[in-house]
């Protein structure tokens, strides 16, 4: 069979760092464009993997008919544009997550998909990460009981990336800690729980420690450095209590907080039993067996999980199958997220 050409889209941290490479070892998959509005970007990742053609213009990626598949690896507003483009120039697409930077964007992306067929995949890629799957099959398998509750906390000491960049600047990124690291946590719960309907959400969102760029002290900067000049006015922070027709969800997230600690995990609170996930790593299952506490750590070997997750969108480019990373499971974080920046808005709780 023959391999499914595919073309880049956005040539910066998370398409070197994750999709280049692992389609680069995918024997399936072929790599013609390397696209980057910056030309510096797309020339060196034809020299670095020495393969494709640099261009700064999606558009022409998308003209070539040979090109079968792209991934969207560029900020966020440029997500649904250039996904929806795609789509209806008859691409399948993988966008990196967040969908988009609102909710009505990420239904205008699934109305596109729905229109043309075309496979539309978010990069919520712990839906690939063997761990979670772990978790999943213990749920499915009733060994916690009902789970009734899952607090979620992705909180840094003082990470806020590229303070004044395009990450903290509402138009292009959406939001803040929420959007940006929050989108992952809640994904892999809904997954979990298979996607449970969202009720109420009541939500309180903080833009504190970032807002004084040339005075924020912090030791490093992801994806900075800091522009004293540009922008802060996404989250930095977020509480919310989100009622399902399932569990009960509370979260907390900090790019930053005055807490010299970082908590990055997921408790899974069932009434037989009790799973706390570290993100991004193992999990321990906490439950009770003839009257003794107990509690052990699954071991067992996990694939890297955006291999896994490039290696199954070049599958279903080829399959057809839908993966669980279907825009339609997407839309429903998406709105979760906008209800609880609503609701942050108002003060007020959002019935959905
Ligand atoms: N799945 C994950 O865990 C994960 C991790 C990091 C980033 N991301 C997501 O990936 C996306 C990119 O983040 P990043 O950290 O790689 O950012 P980045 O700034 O390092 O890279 C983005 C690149 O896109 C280019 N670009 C901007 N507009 C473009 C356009 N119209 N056409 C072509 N190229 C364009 C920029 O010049 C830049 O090189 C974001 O949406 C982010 O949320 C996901």
């Amino acid at each position: 069979m023959s391999k499914v050409v595919i073309g880049v889209i956005g040539c910066g941290n998370i398409a070197n760092n994750a999709h280049i490479p692992a389609y680069m070892k995918n024997e399936d998959a072929e790599i013609k464009y390397f696209c980057d509005i910056l030309p510096e970007r797309a020339q060196a990742a034809v020299e670095k993997y020495g393969c494709g053609t640099a261009v700064t213009d999606y558009r022409d990626v998308l003209a070539d008919e040979s090109v079968e598949a792209v991934s969207v690896c560029t900020p966020n507003n440029m997500h649904a544009i250039i996904a929806m483009d795609a789509l209806r120039a008859g691409k399948h697409v993988l966008c990196e997550k967040p969908a988009a930077r609102t909710y009505d964007e990420a239904l205008k992306m699934q109305e596109v998909q729905h229109e043309t067929g075309k496979i539309l995949n978010i990069g919520v890629v712990n839906r690939f990460n063997d761990q979670v799957n772990r978790i999943r099959s213990y749920i499915k398998e009733g060994r916690l009981g009902e789970v009734y509750h899952i607090y979620l906390s992705f909180r840094s000491h003082r990470s806020i990336p590229g303070l004044g960049g395009a990450f903290t600047t509402r138009e292009i990124a959406g939001g803040g800690a929420l959007i940006d690291w929050g989108v992952h946590f809640l994904d892999l719960v809904m997954y979990c729980m298979d996607d449970p309907r969202p009720v109420t959400v009541s939500g309180e969102t903080f833009c504190r420690l970032g807002k004084d760029i040339e005075g924020y002290t912090y030791k490093d900067m992801w994806a900075g450095p800091p522009d004293p000049a540009g922008v802060y006015d996404v989250e930095d922070s977020v509480a919310a209590l989100i009622r399902t027709d399932g569990p009960v969800l509370t979260l907390h997230g900090a790019w930053a907080q005055n807490i010299g600690e970082n908590e990055m995990l997921v408790d899974f609170m069932g009434d037989k039993g009790g799973i706390r996930l570290q993100y991004g790593g193992d999990f321990t299952l906490y439950t009770a067996e003839h009257g003794a506490l107990v509690s052990y750590v699954p071991e067992g070997k996990s694939r890297p999980m955006f291999e896994n997750e490039i290696n199954a969108f070049v599958r279903c480019v080829r399959t057809g199958e839908k993966l669980p990373s279907h825009i339609d499971t997407a839309v429903i974080t998406s709105r979760i997220m906008q209800a609880i920046y609503d609701s942050a808005q108002i003060h007020r709780e959002i019935v959905l």
